[in-house]
């Protein structure tokens, strides 16, 4: 069956900081776009393309906005909702004072599809098609995530955490089950309908080498499953791992030596590391989720962009909430441009809403897939609204260029200027 859209539609063909900036993207001021069984068939001028339809054909048109794919977010923790905005603490007092006790709760099986619906539509509000998401030790947690994700039809990636030391005895697996428990999950949930699986050891200092190393073989055994993780990303953290694993070569090379790098491996934050570290990571094909919004709230530090860009590492942008303090990927591109700006660099509003769409893909490894308009691609697209509050569309009548016109909207948008969110090709 065709969906018809018209507007003004923006999408990414490539990174701007690897390519001419014009030949990064494709803008339509009039554009249309033609979905077939909820796949990209085309985008065009819609003076060209509305002359090849059958007269009737609806069109839906919108106006006042701008058609992009839906946001990706590389990293966020559903189980984390409800405790978003925990006061004072940096990253390990704030794991242990609030973050361990409200994990807890998802051994509940119900508990966990409450918040995974309320969860996912907090995403779908925001413009967020698509995440790499955290679950908690327990697998009912990921059983209930996927559960309600299927019932929304979206392309999501889940994994239960593996966590064997440092952590509550109520929050504790061991490496066997924690790996036997994973293997069910990716035997029932991995490419069924959208979802896919992440293995997903907690970080270095809640994993003994064991549990590391079967994390590894999991990996080993299920190729197409994604690796998701935590690294350097507070200055304790970093010297808690040195002392943990003392025959190491630093935080990064603890997962390398278990064989956790790789394609489909995603490592958050990555604040703090050293350039040979960022060398490693790009030519093994590994990803890092910056999560500008989370660094701030915790304290935790300013990414290195360009340290990233340097060596050729794939970025994709996270929220991390319940550390990120927004669900709006347009809100953690403010953020992430400040943290920039803090370091003495730029954050270009095409550089951010790559990262925020194609990027995330890329990361991801499902260029091709989602994150842009090509023709195959899942259509999961956002219309964002203009004229959705007063102060961007006063800021707007002042605005020239394609370039200020999407640096407003990344600056001053969020929630209230996604007009519509669209899955397959569907409103939802
Ligand atoms: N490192 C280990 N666990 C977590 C977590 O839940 N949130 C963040 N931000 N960092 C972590
Ligand atoms: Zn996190």
């Amino acid at each position: 069956m065709l969906k018809v859209y018209r507007g003004e539609l923006l999408h990414f063909l490539a990174d701007p900081a690897k390519v001419a900036l014009s030949d990064s993207y494709q803008y339509f001021e009039d554009g249309v776009m033609i979905i077939k069984d909820g796949l990209i068939e085309r985008i065009g001028e819609a003076s060209e393309l509305l002359t090849t339809l059958d007269k009737s054909i609806d069109v839906t048109h919108y106006e006042n906005g701008l058609i992009m794919p839906g946001f990706i977010d590389t990293h966020v923790h559903y189980p984390q909702t409800e405790m978003i905005a925990s006061y004072g603490e940096q990253l390990l007092e704030w794991l242990e004072n609030y973050t361990f006790p409200f994990e807890r709760q998802f051994s509940d099986l119900e508990h966990g599809k409450n918040v995974a619906e309320f969860f996912l539509n907090q995403l779908l509000d925001a413009g967020t098609t698509t995440a790499l998401v955290f679950g908690t030790v327990h697998k009912e947690s990921v059983e209930a995530f996927f559960t309600i994700a299927q019932q929304k039809k979206l392309r999501m990636i889940c994994g239960k955490v593996l966590m064997d030391q440092n952590c509550p005895d109520y929050l504790s697996d061991t490496a066997q089950s924690g790996y036997d428990d994973s293997k069910a999950l990716i035997d029932k949930w991995h490419n069924t309908d959208r979802l896919q699986y992440a293995i997903t050891p907690r970080f270095a200092p809640t994993c003994s080498t064991e549990q590391l190393n079967k994390a590894g073989q999991l990996l080993a055994e299920y190729p197409s499953v994604y690796l998701h993780t935590h690294l350097s990303e507070n200055q304790a953290e970093i010297a808690w791992v040195k002392s943990l694993f003392p025959d190491s070569d630093g935080y990064l090379d603890v997962y390398d030596k278990s064989k956790l790098l790789g394609r489909r491996s995603i490592f958050a934050h990555g604040v703090h590391l050293h350039d040979d570290e960022c060398q490693r990571l790009g030519e093994t094909d590994s990803a890092i989720a910056f999560c500008p919004s989370s660094n701030l709230f915790l304290g935790s530090g300013l990414f290195n962009l360009q340290q990233a860009q340097k060596f050729d590492v794939n970025v994709g942008l996270g929220s991390d909430i319940g550390a990120g303090t927004t669900f709006s990927m347009l809100s953690t591109i403010n953020e992430g441009y400040k943290t920039q700006q803090l370091r003495q660099e730029k954050l270009s509003p095409f550089q951010s809403l790559y990262l925020a769409t194609l990027g995330g893909a890329v990361a991801l490894d499902l260029e091709g897939t989602i994150g842009n308009f090509t023709q195959g691609a899942e259509a999961d697209f956002i219309v964002l609204d203009y004229h959705a509050t007063p102060l961007m569309a006063r800021r707007m009548q002042h605005c020239k260029t394609l370039s200020e016109k999407l640096f407003i909207l990344s600056m001053l948008g969020d929630e209230r200027h996604v007009k519509a969110t669209h899955i397959m090709g569907e409103k939802v």
